[in-house]
């Protein structure tokens, strides 16, 4: 029973701090847009209708809750200009990505 306790289970006597409040937040937009980015290099390469169709939307979907947590963010960061500039750009990134055909776009 040495096992050492996560993060998360430390976490459950007590709520967020204001700064991991934003932390939380911020891992939680991060993971929209993996998502985000991995329905949109499955949706490239399927040649299934119905498949594209449901990623289509999916990929819809995780737009507005990435852009939920973004609010979130923004209402409850602790430095909310900072914060809504970097989600732009990320997000901006994306929809980039997302409308070009091709995956070999190089960093910017
Ligand atoms: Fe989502």
């Amino acid at each position: 029973m040495g096992m050492a306790k996560s993060p998360m289970e430390i976490l459950l006597n007590r709520t967020f701090t204001p700064r991991e409040q934003e932390e939380m937040l911020r891992e939680d937009m991060e993971a929209e847009l993996d998502a985000i980015n991995l329905y949109s290099q499955q949706l490239s390469i399927t040649a299934y209708d119905d498949v594209k169709k449901a990623l289509e939307e999916i990929i819809y979907d995780e737009k507005t809750h990435f852009e939920i947590f973004r609010e979130l963010l923004e209402k409850h960061g602790t430095d909310e200009e900072k914060a809504r500039k970097a989600a732009k750009r990320e997000l901006a990134k994306i929809l980039k990505k997302n409308a070009s055909s091709h995956d070999d776009q190089s960093e910017e």
